[in-house]
């Protein structure tokens, strides 16, 4: 186990390059930008059962084999270092999550750490899981969404599971357990013009439904995104629409009531997360958007990622960092390890640079990340 303590909150001012050790504050994960980093994002698998344009090339992508995945095992060890450094939140990502063989096994570890616990997942396989996750505390849902229609799903998706993920989605929203509910319910959309930019209010109106579904339970909140370039998705300027055009055209029909950001979480330690929120006026329905294109916020990021081969990344468009998979097979102690990602965080970048130039960048595919 690591000692509690290694930064005083706050204690780094902008540009400054030193760790103030104390030994009675809580840790944390502070850049040289003054920035906590609360919240890791675990890529469990670069494997999935969707086939989504936006996020993999049309030629799929390099799979690594299986023995450079990060183990259950590891995924926990490294997590647990992670808490120790003042991580507050985790969420399982891909791929898909829950196409990794025996996922179930991870969740007991990680619910015995001191965490929230989150999973972004497509929903092909979420209803057989809802149970162990509600049981091992996963209780903020996100659930990917592009079309309510099943032929344009099968269009982006390459599969035919529009109905089952809207099945699931409900499933997840109506989901007790004696009288508790799920935290939240997300479901994330990514426009893209011309492909299932005018189903923007059919998207309000699901979300509409689902908030009556989920009546004094979970928080729902549609999620629109920006459409972001990865290498091998299409991407265009002009394909993407930026929030102030989804608003807009949300605006003229239903009125819209901003959230505060210190509204958007429940919890006072977590970070609120770059989703700007709306409350759709007199109901609980809420609305966000993820503006990485049209107003990227950098400023306020919290995060980092592990993909699934163990590398540390401290920006989704970043370089790849420090492998952590190696540094735990190599045997390193657990405070090498520690040092190693308080090093990485230390030197994250203040920015990424503007998205029309992460385009010619060659950052890895959105699915070999997770999202
Ligand atoms: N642009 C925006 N979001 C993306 N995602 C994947 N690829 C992209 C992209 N090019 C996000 C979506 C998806 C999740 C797995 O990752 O939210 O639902
Ligand atoms: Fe799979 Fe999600 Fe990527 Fe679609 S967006 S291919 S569901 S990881």
């Amino acid at each position: 186990m690591l000692e509690a303590g290694r930064y005083e909150a706050g204690a780094l001012g902008s540009g400054a390059f030193s760790a103030v050790l104390t030994c009675c504050m809580a840790s944390m994960l502070i850049d040289q930008y003054g920035r906590v980093h609360d919240y890791l994002r675990i890529a469990v698998t670069d494997r999935c059962n969707f086939r989504c344009t936006y996020c993999m090339p049309k030629d799929g992508i390099a799979l690594g084999p299986h023995a450079d995945m990060l183990s259950y095992e590891e995924i926990a060890r490294l997590s647990e270092i992670f808490v120790g450094l003042g991580v507050r939140k985790l969420r399982l990502t891909g791929g898909e999550p829950l196409v990794r063989h025996g996922i179930e096994g991870l969740f007991p570890q990680l619910s015995a750490l001191d965490t929230e616990l989150a999973i972004s997942t497509n929903g092909a396989l979420l209803v057989e899981h809802l149970d162990s996750l509600w049981a091992h505390r996963f209780h903020q849902l996100n659930i990917s969404l592009d079309t309510l229609y099943p032929d344009r799903f099968r269009a982006i998706t390459g599969r035919n599971a529009c109905e089952d993920v809207q099945r699931a989605i409900r499933a997840a929203t109506a989901y007790h357990s004696g009288t508790e509910r799920f935290q939240s319910v997300k479901v994330n959309t990514v426009l893209i013009r011309g492909i299932n930019d005018d189903e923007l209010l059919d998207f309000v109106r699901f979300g509409e439904e689902l908030s009556s579904l989920a009546a004094g339970g979970p928080t729902v909140e549609m999620r629109f995104i920006e459409y972001m370039p990865f290498r091998g998705n299409a991407w265009s300027s002009e394909r993407s629409l930026p929030m102030s055009e989804m608003l807009a055209a949300i605006e003229r029909v239903y009125d819209l009531d901003a959230i505060e950001s210190s509204e958007v979480t429940r919890s006072p330690t977590i970070h609120p997360g770059p989703a700007k929120s709306f409350r759709v006026a007199g109901s609980n329905l809420r609305l966000g958007f993820i503006t990485t294109v049209s107003e990227p916020f950098c400023g306020e990021c919290s995060r980092l990622r592990l993909t699934a081969d163990g590398t540390l990344r401290t920006c989704l468009f970043g370089d790849d960092g420090v492998n952590l998979r190696d540094m735990l097979r190599f045997g390193a102690r657990e405070e090498t390890i520690a040092s190693a990602i308080e090093s990485a965080v230390l030197d994250k970048w203040r920015e990424h640079p503007p998205v029309h130039e992460l385009a010619g960048l060659n950052t890895r595919e959105m699915i070999a990340i997770g999202g």
